[in-house]
């Protein structure tokens, strides 16, 4: 009796965990489309989402270009994608989007390489950085990173995007966007939300901008993440966390998951009709009231020039 109760527990236990795994984890997204014969660009791909969307586009057959800061995890992750994937294709250029002169070092490299760029991913973030980290030129290292260093970013690139037929540019943002406001006063530039507020408002006021060139812009949030936080603290209590571990993995997608709202965003016949907006679970999804200001928009495009010197 006792037996046959356990092991009825088990199983609900075991489905439930299932369901909600299912559930959170978000639609997923499944396509034979093949990229052969595209440029594709992601930035901060050496792991992470931005590694799982880089290996989709080579697994379709795009020529992937990962935009790192680090050389070595950089060359790491170009091995693992051509072994997984058996596109050689695969290959890096090094990039800090926390100094200016770096992306334009990078912009004029990358531009000398290639002769079309027809995805464009600014995926590389950073998150829970003191207030005094800054970034070279002294902007808020999660404004500056985020949303600044991707602004110049794809301004300077926006040349090549243009005259590469149905190119996409992709703006990584978060859910947490909600959470912020941003006004004139660029003293406030500071923190994650910020930043990625800053992406969506970005992304709708460029895609007016990019009106009837073909160029689609889009912004997305990829989901809550599994990350491999927490290594260290798996070594001194390694039971709690991996209970811990099991019970976060329930209410969040994995990082091919993630990668997945990008890829998207990226190759689906229905995003260009859905240029400017924003996606999240590979739907469009209401944003952030305050990027329906257009003005607001215009206005945050103008002090971003100014920043970044363009
Ligand atoms: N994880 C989530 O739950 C979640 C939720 C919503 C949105 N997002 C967004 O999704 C994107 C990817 O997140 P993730 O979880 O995959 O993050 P991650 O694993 O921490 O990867 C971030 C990537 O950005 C790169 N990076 C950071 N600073 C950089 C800089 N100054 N210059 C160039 N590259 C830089 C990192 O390079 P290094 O390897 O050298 O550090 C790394 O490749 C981010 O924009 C994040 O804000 C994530």
């Amino acid at each position: 009796m006792i037996l046959e109760v356990s092991i009825y527990l088990v199983c609900i236990i075991l489905f439930c965990f299932l369901a909600n795994r299912l559930y959170f984890s978000g639609s997923r997204y499944k396509s034979e489309k093949k990229l052969n014969g595209k440029v594709a660009l992601v930035t901060g791909s050496d792991c992470g989402i931005g590694f799982e969307t880089a290996l989709d586009f080579a697994e379709r057959g795009a020529r992937v270009i990962l935009a790192c800061r680090n050389s070595l995890k950089a060359e790491k992750a170009v091995r693992k994608i051509i072994q997984k994937s058996g596109n050689k294709q695969v290959d890096y250029e090094l990039i800090d989007l926390s100094d200016l002169d770096s992306i334009k070092a990078f912009s004029r490299n990358i531009q000398s390489k290639i002769d079309q760029l027809d995805i464009l991913v600014n995926n590389a973030g950073v998150m829970g950085c003191p207030e005094s980290w800054k970034t070279k030129q002294g902007f808020d290292m999660q404004f500056g990173v985020n949303y600044l260093g991707h602004f110049l970013l794809t301004n300077l690139l926006l040349d090549l995007i243009k005259k590469t037929p149905k190119s996409r540019i992709i703006n990584v943002s978060s859910c947490v966007h909600y959470l912020a406001k941003i006004g004139l006063d660029s003293d406030e530039f500071k923190g994650y939300p910020k930043s990625k507020l800053a992406l969506v408002m970005f992304t709708k006021e460029l895609a007016k901008q990019l009106h009837s060139t073909g160029v689609t812009v889009v912004s997305v949030h990829p989901g809550i993440i599994i990350r491999n936080t927490g290594e260290s603290y798996c070594r001194l209590f390694p039971l709690i966390v991996k209970i811990l571990y099991l019970i976060y993995m329930i209410f969040t997608k994995s990082a091919y998951e993630g990668a997945m709202n990008i890829v998207f965003c990226a190759i689906d016949d229905q995003v260009p009709k859905l240029n400017g907006c924003y996606f999240s679970d590979c739907r469009p999804k209401e944003p952030s009231k305050q990027t329906f200001d257009e003005q607001n928009c215009k206005n945050l495009w103008e002090i971003s020039k100014k920043l970044v010197g363009l």
